[in-house]
């Protein structure tokens, strides 16, 4: 088996941790979940992955040494959601870390011991591979420190034991940009975080976006930069930030994990999310992730598409709107015609010289044939 054949476009899916956390995720949860990604459309649109995050694992091994869930949330063990999830269509992710401290047991006491993946990582790429397992996220959680693990050999390791299984099981590493992971991870891992958690808001949203400006060449398919799961339909972003959050994502090439209760989705989350323009620029691979080429108040960002000119996302990162003439940013082959995904407003060619964009708001320029 190949890598480089897994993740030729960034993965899309859903994760359970920014909604399920504190000991809330279960296999009705997940399963009602996937139920509503096909329900919704999401999955028809390309959101293949559910992913079980922490908080799944029973407090102990099994006498074996096995990884087991735990029994009230996941009565049926982890094989039979992973089951229920094929049979939707869908593929299935679980969680673990290289060290021997899971974050939930860190950060939010989840009371267990020895369940990381730590001196038990062949029996434990194994158990995910029985159990119909196609991604595992792999969560640092502070293993320098608490098991005096170095990052990349420890990474490489689990990637060693998934690929002895035979089977196909993307591998996203999570350990937030503290090594430099787009220096190393793309020999053996699909996709990397970049960044800290993103959190429900925009100052959490705001710093991880600047950042991403001086790291966004790294991806390439098969490779992906992840600035991580979606926070969209979660506390406090407004419709605004949702755009900003999804069109800087989408320029990116990121991987589109959705993090909220798709099951209680309101139809606004629902058609950002199923937006055609939007996916259909996050997807596609013209060669480059994009880049910022300006920053005069709206950060201009572009990026190639392998349909010919390129996408851009104007994204407003200050607190009152901007007027902007892109003309005087960009080079003369990024003039346009294009068509804002959010509104469908369309730009003739060269008709850029005044475009408003909103605080915390943006625009997504999608190139169209001229007419
Ligand atoms: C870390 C990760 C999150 C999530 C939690 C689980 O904080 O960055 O994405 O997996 O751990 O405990």
């Amino acid at each position: 088996m190949d890598v480089d054949i897994l993740a030729q476009r960034p993965p899309m899916g859903w994760n359970s941790w920014n909604c399920f956390r504190g000991g809330s995720v279960s296999a009705t949860g997940v399963v009602e979940v996937a139920q509503a990604i096909v329900d919704t459309g999401l999955r028809d649109a390309g959101y293949e992955y559910v992913v079980v995050d922490d908080h799944w694992q029973a407090s102990r091994r099994t006498a074996t040494g096995a990884l087991v869930a735990d029994s009230t949330r996941f009565p049926d063990g982890i094989a039979a959601v992973a089951d229920a999830v094929h049979a939707l269509g869908l593929k299935f992710g679980i969680y673990s870390v290289p060290g021997s401290v899971t974050c939930g047991m860190y950060y939010d006491g989840y009371p267990a011991d020895g369940i990381g993946s730590l001196g038990h990582e062949a029996l434990d790429a194994e158990t995910f591979a029985n159990w119909g397992v196609d991604y595992l996220k792999y969560d640092w959680c502070r293993a320098h420190l608490n098991d005096g693990l170095r990052a990349q050999t420890a990474f490489r390791r689990m990637a060693d034991e998934l690929r002895r299984t035979g089977r196909d099981i993307v591998y996203s590493l999570s350990e937030y940009g503290l090594f430099q992971p787009w220096l190393w991870a793309p020999e053996f891992a699909q996709m990397w975080r970049t960044t800290d958690d993103l959190h429900e808001h925009w100052w959490s949203l705001a710093p991880i976006i600047s950042q991403m400006q001086t790291i966004s060449h790294y991806s390439r398919p098969g490779a992906w930069n992840d600035p991580d799961m979606l926070q969209v339909g979660n506390g406090t972003l407004t419709a605004a930030e949702m755009r900003t959050h999804l069109s800087v994502w989408a320029i990116l090439n990121a991987p589109l994990m959705a993090g909220h209760d798709v099951r209680t989705m309101t139809d606004e989350v629902r058609a950002l999310l199923l937006n055609p323009s939007f996916l259909r620029i996050d997807q596609d691979w013209g060669g480059a992730a994009g880049r910022v080429l300006a920053r005069h108040g709206v950060d201009i960002w572009a990026k190639p598409m392998s349909t010919g000119g390129s996408a851009l996302a104007l994204v407003n990162m200050r607190e009152e709107p901007i007027t902007v003439d892109v003309r005087e940013h960009v080079t003369d082959d990024l003039l346009g015609p294009y068509a804002d995904a959010w509104t469908g407003q369309r730009f003739a060619e060269g008709d850029l010289a005044a475009v408003t964009v909103d605080a915390h708001d943006s625009l997504l320029l999608e190139p169209r044939n001229p007419q």
